[in-house]
């Protein structure tokens, strides 16, 4: 392929999500094939000490890669890991094959898709997405729970919630936040202010606490934590919560639910939905380790995602959509020969 068509295919690839929108990724293209390093320079040292959300986030962008391939007509195998190369992946070109509507339709979804932190409408996810998405992400050696027993709900909700509590009183933790929040709306890189709603992710009408971007330069408040982790949940939002792992805990297993959670959010927006990761509870190892008792799993919790209908925006603004570095900066071409 020429150098001009792995722009296109490292242009799709780059919109992945990525935590804090550090787009942790470097990209080397020969004619037949692209690889995928991560950038050191992005590291999240306080946050993600271990790079397992930047390696996710890789293998998000690995996954959509593939996709947009696929849509072009291109058969690919992908290695996670080759050796030899230092990259976390290697997509190998295989030949023409036929797009299919398909391929079309989840390539579409790569431009469409948004994290959406706002309460979604309250309209149920169907039943047969859920277990659509639990088929897909088998496929990547990848498990997906919904959490839908009340006192799964209850523990997840009350780690989410020591976790966030955990975190605003980390001063490391606010500075490095604070680094990567943007109120630029031409910012390349990071969180942009406009995509987190405002007010205090407390007061909002949900049981389920989005990760609060802006907790630094608020007045401090008293810290509500969730209580008594047995009590009944209240009456609010109520969105699918998914929760996704893998049976190990290394780079293979962290690309590799990458490349599922890559798949989910393509099926999840070509299905007119919309999701919103909650991960604030595995950042820590402590409230990650007892997420894996209270909820009896198998493995490690990779993902917590809120997924649901977006919710009416007729007479609202138009959503602030994150930035991305430009493809040059991130793709080199290195011809044959
Ligand atoms: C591994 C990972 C963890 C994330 N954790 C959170 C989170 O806890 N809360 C949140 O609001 N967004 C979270 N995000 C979403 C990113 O902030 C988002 O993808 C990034 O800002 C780019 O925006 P976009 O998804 O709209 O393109 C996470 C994304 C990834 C890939």
């Amino acid at each position: 392929m020429e150098e001009q068509d792995w722009a296109g295919v490292v242009a799709a690839a780059t919109r992945a999500p990525s935590i804090h929108n550090t787009q942790p990724w470097r990209f080397v293209a020969r004619d037949d094939r692209v690889e995928l390093h991560l950038d050191a320079a992005r590291a999240l040292p306080v946050l993600d000490p271990t790079g397992r959300q930047q390696v996710i986030s890789c293998g998000i962008a690995l996954e959509f890669a593939v996709v947009a391939l696929a849509a072009a007509g291109w058969g690919a195998e992908t290695e996670l890991l080759p050796d030899g190369t230092g990259a976390l992946g290697v997509i190998r070109l295989t030949g023409p094959v036929p797009a299919d509507d398909e391929a079309r339709a989840l390539a579409a979804a790569i431009d469409r898709r948004h994290t959406v932190r706002t309460p979604f409408a309250a309209r149920a996810v169907p039943a047969e997405l859920l277990d659509r998405l639990q088929a897909e992400t088998g496929r990547f050696g990848t498990w997906l729970k919904p959490i839908t027993r009340s006192e799964e709900e209850v523990a997840t909700v009350f780690l989410i919630s020591r976790a966030e509590e955990m975190e605003q009183g980390d001063p490391a933790y606010l500075a490095e936040l604070e680094s990567w929040l943007r109120t630029d709306p031409a910012a390349e890189d990071g969180v942009p202010v406009g995509a987190v709603p405002e007010g205090d992710p407390h007061e909002r009408a949900s049981n389920w606490l989005i990760r609060d971007f802006v907790a630094g330069q608020r007045e401090p408040h008293a810290f509500r934590a969730a209580g008594d982790p047995d009590a009944p949940p209240p009456e609010v939002e109520r969105p699918a919560v998914v929760l996704m792992g893998t049976e190990g805990d290394d780079r293979e297993a962290w690309l590799q639910s990458g490349r599922a959670l890559a798949r989910v959010l393509l099926r999840v927006t070509d299905a007119g939905l919309v999701a919103s990761p909650l991960t604030q509870a595995l950042d820590w190892p402590a409230t990650r380790t007892r997420m894996q008792s209270r909820l009896s799993l198998v493995g490690y919790p990779q993902m917590l995602l809120r997924l649901g209908y977006p919710p009416d925006r007729a007479d609202g603004p138009a959503p602030v959509v994150s930035g991305r570095r430009p493809v040059a900066d991130v793709l080199r071409f290195e011809p044959a020969g």
